[in-house]
């Protein structure tokens, strides 16, 4: 059991990887609304700003890397982003779809 589900996150994790365009779906976007704007939509925070340029660099470490961080936390970034809620998979979903440039 734990074992399909780790090897599903991982195809989740290619997946978005791969695609990274692919459209968000309504939880995903609901998640970053209510977690993540507070930040990643306010320049000031010195986060990574949404659908900018801005997460080029950050791309480059892999999801995994990006994800990883935000569960732990990165510098002025508090743990999960505050989305207690969120799953691994969550977060990599609401990173792809924020890394989006628009
Ligand atoms: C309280 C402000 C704040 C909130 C809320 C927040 N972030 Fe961040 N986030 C930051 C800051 C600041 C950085 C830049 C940290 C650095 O590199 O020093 C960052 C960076 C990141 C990074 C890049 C990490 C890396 O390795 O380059 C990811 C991914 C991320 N945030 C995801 C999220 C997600 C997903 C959410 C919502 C669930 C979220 N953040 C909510 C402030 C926030």
């Amino acid at each position: 059991m734990i074992k399909t589900l780790t090897t599903l996150a991982g195809s989740v994790l290619l997946l978005c990887a791969t695609t990274p365009a692919r459209a968000a779906d309504d939880y995903t976007i609901e998640l970053y609304d209510l977690y993540c704007t507070a930040c990643h939509a306010v320049k000031a925070s010195g986060a990574p700003q949404a659908f900018t340029d801005e997460w080029r660099d950050r791309l480059d470490q892999g999801i995994g890397t990006l994800v990883s961080h935000a569960i732990d936390g990165i510098g002025n970034m508090p743990p999960m982003g505050t989305c207690v809620e969120c799953s691994a998979e969550d977060l990599a979903n609401i990173i792809h779809y924020m890394a989006q440039e628009q």
